[in-house]
């Protein structure tokens, strides 16, 4: 077991060591999830990716990481059941998404709205079960309607409702594009919410855990980590690897093209990760998940690309532990599913809300507010000069 230390006595007697990004500093404990990043293996609750990947659904898999048990028939009903139930949003928020502007990013879309969430439900109870369940279920169910709503939004259409009688992913790719998805897409749609799910204390699930040490609302907590997702080194990348792959073109511009970005120490998006330093057991699936689509869908020529670009990239990285990470073939699945790219990277917030949901609870079941420390690196003490002294120093 892993040393949990005495605060009081880190203070007095070890001088402290800055690592730039947390790197390798334990911020928790937690039971949700594991990664082996030398072997290249992910567990949730123990159990391995590659089986909930092929066997489970997306909200089976939610619920096995916020309650830490994989549901029983009856469990698991009775959570799809509440989850469809919860499905629509307030008039009033598709209203005020109404109001974003057509042009923002889906991302921002997202955050807003979720924040806006604590404004209708706002009875905070902690220590209540059936709230942590309600707002548990709220945050599943609403949050893939959002992300339909401001699409049809911007297009100048009307969001559409839910429909009762198709699955949690079905559901979504109906809302997005109002036909109902053939059956092999929705399937593979959800195994790539079952992938993106939770993976442990990334940065968004970290932005997560330290709001909700604060003992805020899970709507709070949820907004904040959409926030943090939202960047290029973080649940942006899988955006921007599809316009590397088009920038880049053909299988026979790849090696070139590489060689420049290296040398010019550009960040080769979709590689690299903290924690693997083998190729990301994700982008294994999504790998074969994308094969699956091509198959029965057709051929995408920037798969091409993108194989040559892993080969050349994993031959020059791969000695620093450089390889693919999640966001390197989830572009090529999403785009082959009809989805426009700026939805990458809320499609990976509907699936990470249920990590983020798991931390929330686990947090809150030892919560401790997270207040770490700093070096200082200013001035020394000075005194306040008034403006006429200021304006008469040297060099003014
Ligand atoms: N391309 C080229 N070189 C890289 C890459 C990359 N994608 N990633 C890391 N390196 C190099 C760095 O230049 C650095 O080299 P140096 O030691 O010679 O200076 C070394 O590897 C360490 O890189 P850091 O950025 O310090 O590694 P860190 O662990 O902080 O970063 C990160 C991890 C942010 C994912 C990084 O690999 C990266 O920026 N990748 C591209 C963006 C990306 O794909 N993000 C998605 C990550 S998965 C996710 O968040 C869902």
């Amino acid at each position: 077991m892993p040393m949990v230390v005495d605060a009081n006595r880190v203070a007095s007697d070890v001088a402290p060591v800055f690592r730039p990004g947390l790197e390798g500093v334990p911020a928790t404990q937690s039971a949700i999830c594991d990664i082996d990043g030398l072997q290249g293996l992910l567990t949730y609750r123990g159990y391995p990716l590659e089986e909930l990947a092929a066997s489970s659904t997306f909200l089976e898999t939610a619920h096995l990481l916020i309650w830490g048990e994989l549901p029983t028939t009856e469990h698991l009903r009775a959570f799809e059941h509440n989850v469809q139930m919860h499905r629509r949003v307030s008039f009033r928020i598709r209203d005020m998404m109404k109001c974003f502007p057509a042009d923002g990013h889906p991302m921002d879309a997202l955050q807003s709205s979720a924040a806006s969430l604590g404004l209708f439900y706002s009875r905070r109870a902690l220590d209540d079960p059936a709230y942590i369940e309600a707002a548990v279920v709220r945050l599943i169910a609403k949050i893939p309607t959002m992300v339909a709503a401001y699409q049809l939004i911007r297009l100048g259409q009307d969001p559409i409702q839910p429909r009762d009688d198709l699955s949690y992913s079905a559901n979504f790719l109906y809302m997005l594009t109002e036909r109902e998805p053939d059956p092999l897409a929705a399937r593979i749609f959800d195994q790539c919410l079952i992938l993106h799910a939770e993976h442990s204390l990334n940065a968004s699930t970290f932005s997560a855990r330290v709001t909700a040490s604060t003992l805020t609302d899970p709507y709070a907590v949820v907004a904040s980590a959409v926030g943090t997702l939202a960047g290029p080194l973080h649940g942006g990348a899988n955006e921007d690897v599809l316009a590397m792959l088009e920038q880049i073109g053909s299988e026979d511009r790849a090696e070139a093209w590489l060689d420049r970005a290296i040398a010019e120490k550009q960040k080769i998006m979709g590689f690299g990760h903290r924690e693997y330093k083998v190729k990301d057991p994700r982008a294994v699936i999504l790998q074969g998940l994308a094969e699956q689509l091509f198959d029965r869908f057709g051929h995408d020529g920037m798969y091409d690309v993108a194989r040559r670009v892993e080969e050349v990239a994993s031959e020059r990285l791969g000695p620093k532990g450089i390889y693919p990470n999640v966001d390197f073939y989830s572009g090529l699945v999403y785009r082959k599913l009809g989805i426009p790219r700026d939805l990458f990277t809320p499609i990976f917030a509907i699936a990470r809300v249920a990590g983020w949901l798991a931390h929330w609870k686990e947090q809150l079941g030892a919560n401790r507010i997270y207040r770490p420390t700093q070096i200082y690196t200013g001035a020394a003490r000075r005194t306040w000069l008034p403006q006429d002294a200021r304006n008469a120093l040297p060099g003014v």
